[in-house]
């Protein structure tokens, strides 16, 4: 996340540890981005090269180095570089942005800048589904990433539960509402082992396995509505073989860039 001095993101210093460590979680370091942990790694960002510093973190925590490497901020994210964009009434864009936006938001280096076609197809069902159908009670966004989705439904007046498995998805998620002055439950987790899935509007943007986990377990489709992206028309057959026997049917199906987007409701 940016902190001062820091305006925006330059290069981006990255450090991975096998299985990371829980004390890499509290690092305090006036250049560090953030602290990472997914698939069994642990990655620290900076701003600056921290030689000196992972070395005795290294030592210290007895942790294995497993890559290091120095990317260019516009090259991160498959080189989708954060600017403004609009979705129904709402103009959004990183908080480096000058200019009067409705949302602003610290993309970090988390997904969720925006320009993903799945983020993008989420966002766009998600303002048609509020134009058809309204409010709903209550929105979880599973997968929250730079909590995007989040904000545009709080923004909306939504009350709305985010969940993410990355620390850093988390500390973003939360940041990035309270630099809107909005409000959401922020819960660190994996979503396969939620206690309950909750929310009249579930909106899942994950990947095709973890899409057929969560249909595989039955208080997944206790929830009124559904937007679910993260896949690909190659894996359509897949997801639609495993939608065959629950209790939803496809109410919309929208498409880009050969991502796919679907609006379930109970059927
Ligand atoms: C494709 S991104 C979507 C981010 C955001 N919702 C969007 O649409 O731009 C998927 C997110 O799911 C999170 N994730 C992956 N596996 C997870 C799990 N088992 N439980 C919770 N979150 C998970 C990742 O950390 C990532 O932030």
């Amino acid at each position: 996340m940016l902190k001062a001095p820091y305006e925006r993101y330059e290069n981006l210093y990255i450090y991975a540890f096998r299985e990371g460590h829980p004390s890499l979680r509290e690092l305090e370091e006036p250049d560090l981005i953030g602290y990472w942990e997914e698939d069994g790694l642990g990655v620290l960002f900076f701003h600056q090269e921290k030689e000196e510093l992972v070395e005795e973190l290294v030592k210290r925590l007895n942790l294995t180095l497993e890559l290091k490497d120095v990317i260019p901020y516009a090259k991160w994210n498959e080189k989708r570089v954060p600017h403004p964009f609009v979705v129904g009434p709402f103009k959004i864009a990183p908080l480096w942005e000058k200019g009067d936006f409705d949302l602003i938001f610290d993309p970090s280096v988390v997904f969720g800048e925006g320009f993903h076609p799945t983020t993008a197809l989420m966002l766009e069902t998600s303002w048609i589904f509020f134009q058809e159908k309204g409010l709903p009670e209550e929105v979880w966004d599973l997968g929250c990433g730079s909590g995007l989705l989040s904000l545009f439904w709080a923004k909306l007046g939504a009350k709305v539960v985010a969940v993410d498995v990355n620390p850093l998805c988390i500390k973003v998620t939360k940041r990035n509402l309270e630099l809107n002055g909005l409000e959401a439950e922020v819960i660190e987790g994996d979503v396969r082992k939620l206690p309950f899935f909750g929310g009249e509007l579930i909106l899942a943007n994950l990947y095709k396995g973890l899409l057929l986990e969560l249909f595989n377990i039955p208080s997944f489709f206790t929830s009124k509505y559904y937007l679910l992206s993260g896949f690909t028309t190659g894996m359509e057959e897949e997801i639609l073989q495993a939608l065959r026997d629950k209790p939803v049917k496809i109410e919309k199906r929208l498409e880009k860039e050969n991502w796919v987007c679907y609006q379930l409701c109970l059927s």
